[in-house]
């Protein structure tokens, strides 16, 4: 990166690996780097690791090692949730439900679903991005075989009632999948007390690797395999196992959970700073998401009149690392389908900024944005006509 300063505020995108996952890793790669499905020695060594990589995500969430399965991220755990439930449970109906402002892991997986016979229900949200466990139940017919509803949203940030929303189906005997990609490490979760029968994870969101993920099927879920081949993951996914991947994730969640109330407190607050003086700084803002249900770290904010996009080249400039919405979306001129289904007209979703804060950000990184962001905001809504018009081109 060179010398420019680099203030990394995208943590919902993807984290850097901890130094402690690294190290963690590093043997698992040319030293101790036996198949684990051989029968000698070394390979020995690399199913043990396996075997405590599980066990060490079982202790996270709450679940048996034995429901805990290694994939390679949350794209593949939604698909293999929702597309394996789906098929398995055909005979007993078509009909799934799910929110509108899934990430696209399970909303392209829906509509690929829909194509195949399903019917789909993408329940709305209220404008912080909160569904109502009312339009669940609600919802909820004699063909419905799968609820999936993500725990916290990649783009606003909003936390969803999980617990409640997952009793909901349970009392309606109907599977309920989560997407927690974005969750873990930020709120506590227990699997069997939330009501959760599936759950997708993905390393590279907490300080773990890129390219491994996990899902959790509750024992005794009726799911169909998604990839097909060795009989690894006790037979139900395939593929030689990712050996320093499993061996990071395992790692990564350790540490992620250990202390979520004292890393929550820190972001919070650097977060709640950051907010405080970009509202006080900017006029004619709009803070997307919930108030207080939303993930310690995330600020969505609307910037009236101005692009997003050119938003994050000046700031990219500065060396700040920014999103519109999510990783996925950026680069795309699309409004955002979550800031929409949250009521935000189409005009001011178009100027939201995403900045997410991690366990890397100071106190020096706020300050920073600080003095940059209201500058950029400035220099852009001097060249809007639409801002000329309202005669306010004072802000500094
Ligand atoms: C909520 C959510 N689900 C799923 C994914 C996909 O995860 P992965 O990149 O590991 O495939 C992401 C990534 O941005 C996400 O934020």
């Amino acid at each position: 990166m060179g010398d420019k300063r680099i203030i990394y505020m995208d943590h919902s995108a993807t984290t850097y690996v901890r130094r402690e996952v690294l190290e963690a890793m590093t043997p698992y790669h040319a030293e101790h780097f036996g198949n684990p499905s051989s029968i000698y020695g070394i390979a020995h060594e690399s199913k043990k690791v396996v075997d405590a990589a599980r066990d060490q995500v079982a202790k996270a969430l709450g679940a048996e090692p034995d429901e805990i399965y290694f994939t390679s991220g949350g794209s593949e755990s939604d698909n293999w949730a929702i597309k394996g439930i789906a098929f398995a449970n055909r005979g007993r109906g078509n009909h799934i439900i799910t929110t509108k402002i899934e990430h696209h892991a399970v909303l392209h997986t829906c509509q690929y679903l829909e194509n195949e016979g399903f019917t789909v229900t993408y329940l709305p949200v209220d404008q912080y991005g909160l569904v109502n466990p009312a339009d669940l139940e609600k919802a909820i017919t004699d063909r419905t075989i799968l609820v999936s509803v993500m725990y916290a949203n990649n783009e606003i940030g909003t936390i969803e009632p999980i617990a409640e929303l997952g009793a909901i189906a349970r009392s309606h005997k109907i599977p309920f999948h989560t997407d927690a990609v974005q969750a873990i490490g930020n709120v506590p979760i227990d699997v069997k007390a939330q009501n959760i029968d599936l759950l997708s994870l993905s390393a590279h969101k907490f300080y773990g690797p890129k390219g491994v993920g996990v899902l959790y099927i509750r024992k005794g879920m009726k799911i169909h395999n998604l990839i097909h081949g060795g009989g690894q993951e006790r037979r139900r996914r395939a593929g030689t196992e990712n050996l320093a991947g499993i061996v990071g994730i395992g790692k990564a969640i350790a540490l992620a959970t250990e202390d979520i109330e004292g890393h929550n407190r820190k972001i919070r607050a650097l977060r709640d700073r950051l907010l405080k003086g970009i509202r006080e700084k900017i006029p004619h803002t709009h803070l997307n998401g919930h108030p207080e249900k939303r993930l310690p770290g995330n600020i969505n904010i609307s910037f009236e009149f101005i692009e997003g996009e050119s938003m994050l080249l000046w700031l990219d400039d500065e060396g700040i690392c920014a999103s519109t919405g999510s990783a996925c979306t950026s680069g795309s001129l699309e409004p955002s389908h979550v800031l929409l289904a949250t009521g935000l007209p189409v005009e001011i979703s178009h100027g939201s900024l995403r900045l997410t804060l991690g366990n890397v950000n100071t106190d020096a990184d706020v300050d920073f944005v600080l003095e940059v962001l209201p500058k950029v905001v400035a220099r852009l809504r001097e060249m809007s006509p639409l801002y000329k018009g309202k005669g306010v081109c004072n802000v500094q």
